[in-house]
């Protein structure tokens, strides 16, 4: 079978990197074009990225010109979008009116009624939306999402918890790597030896996507899930993997050793089990009681598995606990590739 042509907007910056790395060998997609700025265009790629990845720059990418994000100039059916936020809300309908599937990290379209905000491993038949969009719209292509990378492992967890138990409440309070912030992101002197206490619009994001992932779809679209979110978000030292303290009130009381069970027995709805980007397994308990560590396991799983550790009796609440997952990979670039990988799966590209 021939691989399906794709291109990846924003491809110089912290998630576009990682796009490029996760796509080198994959089985389904070939990479024809990469687009970025006015700054970068016609730059061969290895000129005008700086490449801040551990593992080298694919050498497929070195000699690519890049182009502008606009679909009259290059021919893909998946256009992978890791464009800042304003970008994309004017860049990302254009390809999805010219009949490209733009499976998106920017938080533009994740709010629209009609868009599926998605973790294939929690909410594939989200992805059914796309039917409602392509009518409502009129476009022959669409756009999918992928949640804010500190929404996504927690959201993971919390899914977990809402089929044994139910969820009434959760209390998050966030500890978030500085590639969460893009390239060049915080300036060192603003972030050696210090948290900064405050992301702008973060807090508002993860008060507000589990819910919409964790939701029911319904012939009007999806019904927010019925679970009370507060959040407070942090940006600290660490290069990669989000932390997220959890505190939360069940519908149905559970001990801790039953929730350990609950989240290690988790398994991705059928629909998302085998993709190519599936995370093999979809949640790893910790049991050590320093454990996850940004540092020591946001690899697990390829970055693409979400990590519970600390798993303990809340004196407020029902039970707290710990999650790590990787924001570049599970919370980013490797999500959206997920995701695109489900609506090739679904026959609705
Ligand atoms: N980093 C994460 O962990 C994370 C997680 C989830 C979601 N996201 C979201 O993903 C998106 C990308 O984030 P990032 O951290 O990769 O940002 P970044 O490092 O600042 O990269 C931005 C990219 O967009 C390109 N760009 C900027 N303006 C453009 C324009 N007008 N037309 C075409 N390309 C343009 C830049 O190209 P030049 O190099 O030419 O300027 C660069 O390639 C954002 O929406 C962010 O909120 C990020």
């Amino acid at each position: 079978m021939s691989k399906i042509p794709v291109a990846i907007l924003g491809a110089t910056g912290s998630v576009g990197q990682r796009f490029l790395s996760l796509l080198e060998n994959h089985p389904w997609f070939e990479v024809v074009a990469l687009a970025a700025s006015d700054r970068s265009v016609g730059q061969k790629y290895a000129s005008a990225c700086r490449w801040i990845l551990a593992e080298p720059m694919p050498e497929f990418a070195r000699e690519m010109v890049l182009t502008a994000a606009a679909p009259e100039v290059f021919e893909a059916k998946i256009v992978f979008s890791a464009l800042p936020t304003e970008q994309a809300r004017e860049i990302e309908p254009q390809f999805a009116s010219a009949g490209v599937a733009v499976c998106s990290n920017a938080a533009a379209f994740r709010r629209e009624a009609d868009v599926p905000l998605l973790l294939p491993e929690v909410n594939p038949d989200h992805i059914a939306l796309v039917r409602h969009q392509r009518e409502k719209r009129g476009w022959r292509g669409c756009i999918l999402t992928n949640p804010n990378c500190t929404s996504t492992g927690l959201t993971v967890a919390l899914k977990a918890l809402q089929d044994a138990f139910g969820l009434k409440k959760a209390f998050v309070v966030s500890l978030q790597a500085l590639s969460g912030a893009g390239y060049p992101g915080v300036s060192s002197l603003d972030m050696i030896d210090n948290v900064i206490p405050n992301i702008g619009g973060e807090e508002e994001k993860v008060e507000w996507e589990p819910r919409k992932m964790l939701g029911a779809l319904g012939a009007d679209g999806v019904e927010l899930a019925d679970l009370r979110l507060s959040a407070h978000t942090n940006r600290v030292a660490v290069i990669d993997g989000h932390i997220v303290c959890v505190s939360v009130e069940l519908a149905r009381q559970a001990t801790p050793a039953e929730a350990a069970q609950a989240f290690a027995a988790y398994q991705a709805p059928l629909a998302a089990r085998n993709l190519p980007s599936a995370p093999r397994p979809v949640m790893v308990v910790r049991e050590e009681s320093d454990r996850p560590q940004p540092r020591l396991d946001r690899l697990t799983g390829k970055g693409m598995t979400t990590l519970v550790g600390r798993i303990r009796p809340d004196p407020l609440l029902h039970l707290k606990f710990v999650t790590l997952s990787h924001n570049t990979i599970r919370g980013a670039a490797g999500g959206s590739i997920f995701n695109a990988e489900l609506l090739v799966q679904a026959g609705l590209l």
